[in-house]
């Protein structure tokens, strides 16, 4: 299967901010064009996330992507084997990422200048889930 993830972070790590990204309504050409990137790479794909990261999105989003909402009650692997055909992202949040990174093998990372709080963040541990580890003595 095709399992992806796109997300964009801040210089710390930063995802979140009341429930929306923590640079929302900037309009620096950098988070402009990260939106942009967004939307065109998902373009026609499956985008499966929590119950928050679906409301941040616009209405238009809907029309040309398959966005799902999952919940914490799904078995990951029923989810993804619905979709065993599509490319599938894997939208958010961490809750999300925690369970389902261990599936991805590509992550699309957009590290951007915002250096201001949050309230979600990245984890890195997420990048190297469910691989093996050989411990070197
Ligand atoms: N910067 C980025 O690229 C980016 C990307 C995504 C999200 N975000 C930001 O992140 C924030 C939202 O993230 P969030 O984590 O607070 O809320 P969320 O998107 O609703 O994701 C977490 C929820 O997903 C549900 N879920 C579905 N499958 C799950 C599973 N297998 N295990 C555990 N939970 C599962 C749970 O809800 P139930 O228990 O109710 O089912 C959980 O509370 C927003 O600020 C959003 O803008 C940023």
């Amino acid at each position: 299967m095709d399992i992806r993830v796109i997300c964009a972070i801040g210089q710390s790590g930063q995802l979140g901010l009341d429930g929306g990204m923590p640079w929302e309504g900037s309009e620096d050409r950098v988070y402009v064009e990260d939106v942009e990137r967004f939307f065109e790479i998902t373009r026609g794909h499956v985008l499966i996330c929590g119950p928050k990261t679906v409301a941040s999105f616009p209405d238009f989003a809907h029309n040309d992507r398959t966005i799902v909402t999952i919940r914490s009650s799904d078995d990951p692997e029923d989810v993804l084997s619905r979709f065993a055909e599509r490319v599938v992202f894997v939208g958010g949040g961490p809750a999300v990422w925690d369970v389902y990174a261990k599936y991805v093998r590509h992550w699309d990372i957009n590290r951007l200048p915002y250096d201001g709080e949050a309230d979600t963040w990245f984890d890195p541990a997420w990048l190297l889930a469910g691989g093996r580890h050989t411990i070197r003595r």
